[in-house]
């Protein structure tokens, strides 16, 4: 039977849709470093389904050990999550980005070609879009200049991927941009585990809650928006790995490279995150507001049509369902992992 590999499998999104694979039936192998996860995920993965993946602790840049993985494997489709994601980050260490994100998706890409390999999904971001001219943003808007090197890290690989596959006609692959990803998986098993202080909002309120960071702070309140807070379209990383798979089911009757938003075309404020996640936690979430932060845009939300028509997908899951597996999450694993 072919078998998926899944690059940064051990990751918050891709642990999800690990688990959604072999839920769904599929042979999964995980190739990951480790460089911002634990492989405690996987286990819990295993313990969830009662299937576990076959691991592999490699980084995505050694050519050799994919050539390996993929001559002991018969693998007939990558999804690609491996990559670093942290904006600030990579304003200080753009270089950095470039290796692992780009370079990293250069020499997967070459090792799949080598091995006849040629289905791809790769996670991208809205960033790509930039400061977008319209709202809702539907695939059609044009790439924007993304305010990040972690962004145009992104839209490097996107052209990348368009580029091979104009030059290659086996290729088909699923460009799939993401929106805002929160939340976790119900039973409170697994769920996001930022290394060291979280740079998005929803970690970071929820590890206010339990005590580990002493306030939130809103990062604007004078934003062209109905409380003047930032609206983005969060979306539940359930929601979001199921999107995987309805991506890889239509890749087998299209050839080439298609973009799909991942959103779920409603917005909200951080005011009313706060709220929400008050009322799932049944805590106050203290919070002040401070200066903006650089680079953030106003507002921020997907039209999620193509993806309804194309992939016959939908993000089922509403805010409340958000906050509330966040919340069960951060709950049962104040430290996350551990
Ligand atoms: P994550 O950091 O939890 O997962 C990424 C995984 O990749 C980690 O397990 C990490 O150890 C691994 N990894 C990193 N570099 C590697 C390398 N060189 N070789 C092997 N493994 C490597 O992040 P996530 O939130 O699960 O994001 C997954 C993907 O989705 C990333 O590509 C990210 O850029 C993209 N994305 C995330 C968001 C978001 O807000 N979380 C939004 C849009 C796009
Ligand atoms: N925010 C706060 N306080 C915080 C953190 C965030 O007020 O401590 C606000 C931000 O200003 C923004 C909103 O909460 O208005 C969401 O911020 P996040 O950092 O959670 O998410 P972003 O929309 O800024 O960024 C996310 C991903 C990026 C991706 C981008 C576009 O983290 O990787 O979406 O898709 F590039």
């Amino acid at each position: 039977m072919s078998k998926i590999l899944v690059t940064g499998g051990a990751g918050y999104i891709g642990s999800h849709t690990s688990l959604a694979l072999l839920q769904a039936g599929f042979e999964v192998v995980v190739l990951d470093n480790l460089s911002n996860s634990s492989a405690e995920a996987l286990r819990r993965v295993a313990q969830i389904t009662g299937r576990a993946p076959s691991f592999v602790q490699a980084d995505v840049r050694d050519g050799a050990m994919l050539k390996e993985v993929f001559a002991q494997h018969p693998i007939d489709t990558v999804l690609h999550f491996a990559g670093l994601k942290a904006v600030g980050e990579s304003v200080a260490q753009p270089l950095r980005y470039v290796d692992n994100n780009v370079h990293g998706s250069q020499v997967l890409l070459q090792a799949m070609a080598d091995a006849g390999v040629f289905k791809l999904v790769f996670s991208s971001s809205a960033t790509v879009y930039g400061e977008p001219a319209q709202m809702p943003i539907a695939e059609s808007c044009p790439v924007g200049r993304p305010t990040n090197p972690y962004g145009r890290s992104k839209l490097m690989v996107e052209d990348m991927l368009r580029d091979l596959a104009a030059a290659d006609q086996r290729w088909r692959m699923a460009i799939l941009r993401y929106f805002n990803p929160v939340g976790a998986h119900e039973t409170g098993l697994l769920g996001e585990d930022p290394r060291g202080t979280p740079n998005n909002l929803v970690p970071y309120m929820a590890q206010v809650v339990v005590g580990r960071l002493p306030e939130l702070a809103v990062y604007g309140n004078d934003y062209p928006t109905a409380d003047g807070t930032g609206v983005r379209d969060y979306i539940h990383v359930v929601d979001l790995a199921e999107g995987h798979l309805r991506a890889l089911q239509a890749l087998h009757f299209r050839s080439g490279a298609h973009v799909w938003n991942l959103g779920t075309g409603q917005g909200y404020s951080v005011l009313d995150m706060i709220r929400a996640f008050e009322v799932a936690s049944g805590r106050p979430v203290p919070y002040r507001i401070a200066p903006r932060r650089p680079g953030d845009i106003a507002i921020c939300y997907a039209d999620p049509t193509k993806a309804r028509l194309e992939l016959d997908w939908v993000a089922r899951r509403g805010l409340p369902e958000m906050m509330s597996d966040t919340w069960r999450w951060q709950h049962m694993n104040p430290a996350g992992y551990g």
